[in-house]
């Protein structure tokens, strides 16, 4: 049994915010990510005396306190900081909520309206968290997040299994008053060989018990890997 959850400091990566991916110089694909969670975990895990790295999209939120900073703003630069500093963290958190698609090619001018329809072509982007463990052969601990409209626990198990996570933090954000743009938050912890419900709280509250989970977790698979 671990009771003290942590002595020493640990290097913690958390992505956050959403990503741009440009049409044109002016416009571009978002989503309606704050960054408040991801932001509000960054906080926590700094307070509790952790060295954090924040990668984050662009937001209105202010970088929290005692965190390292590296802003971006698509996936692929995303990607990009990901693959610089994974290689030193021994825990990762990845609550970004990034493009699934990007325009295949940005417009170098704005692009004027002339006929009714206009097609996109999109192309994947990387696919940042997934490609911890099988690009960069990060061994540390990897949590990621399932937010989702139907099927939660299913496709968060899908999500833990293919990405190779140690913890999916699954979010419903069906729910009217929870998730996006919000502040506060109701989340299911999906490990391998459990769930841990968590009740309806205010995302500050909740990035601290995340946290301790989080720590407590990484506590517990160095202990089994000393
Ligand atoms: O597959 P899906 O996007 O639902 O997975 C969500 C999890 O994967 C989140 O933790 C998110 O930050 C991460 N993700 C990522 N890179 C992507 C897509 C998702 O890191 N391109």
């Amino acid at each position: 049994m671990i009771s003290s959850v942590q002595t020493v400091a640990v290097n913690i990566l958390v992505t956050a915010g959403p990503t741009r991916e440009p049409i044109d110089p002016v416009r571009y694909i978002g989503n309606r990510s704050s960054g408040k969670m991801g932001y509000e975990i960054a906080a926590a895990f700094a307070r509790e005396g952790n060295t954090v790295l924040l990668v984050s999209g662009p937001t209105s939120l202010d970088v929290p306190d005692g965190v390292d900073f590296l802003p971006v703003e698509t996936a692929d630069e995303m990607y990009g900081a990901v693959a610089s500093h994974i290689g030193r963290m021994q825990v990762a958190v990845f609550a970004a909520a990034v493009a699934d698609y990007k325009p295949s090619m940005a417009a170098k001018e704005k692009i004027k309206k002339s006929a009714n329809t206009l097609a996109l072509e999109l192309v994947r982007t990387p696919d940042i968290l997934g490609s911890c463990r099988s690009r960069h052969g990060f061994s540390g601990t990897l949590v990621g997040f399932a937010a989702e409209t139907e099927n939660l626990i299913a496709n968060a198990r899908e999500k833990l299994t293919r990405k190779q996570c140690d913890l999916i933090i699954a979010n419903d954000v069906s729910m009217p008053g929870i998730g996006f743009e919000s502040d506060q938050n109701e989340v299911s912890l999906v490990y391998p060989d459990r769930i841990d419900q968590l009740p309806l709280a205010s995302k500050h509250d909740l990035a601290h018990q995340l946290v301790r989970a989080i720590l407590m977790l990484h506590a517990e698979k160095n202990a089994v890997n000393d």
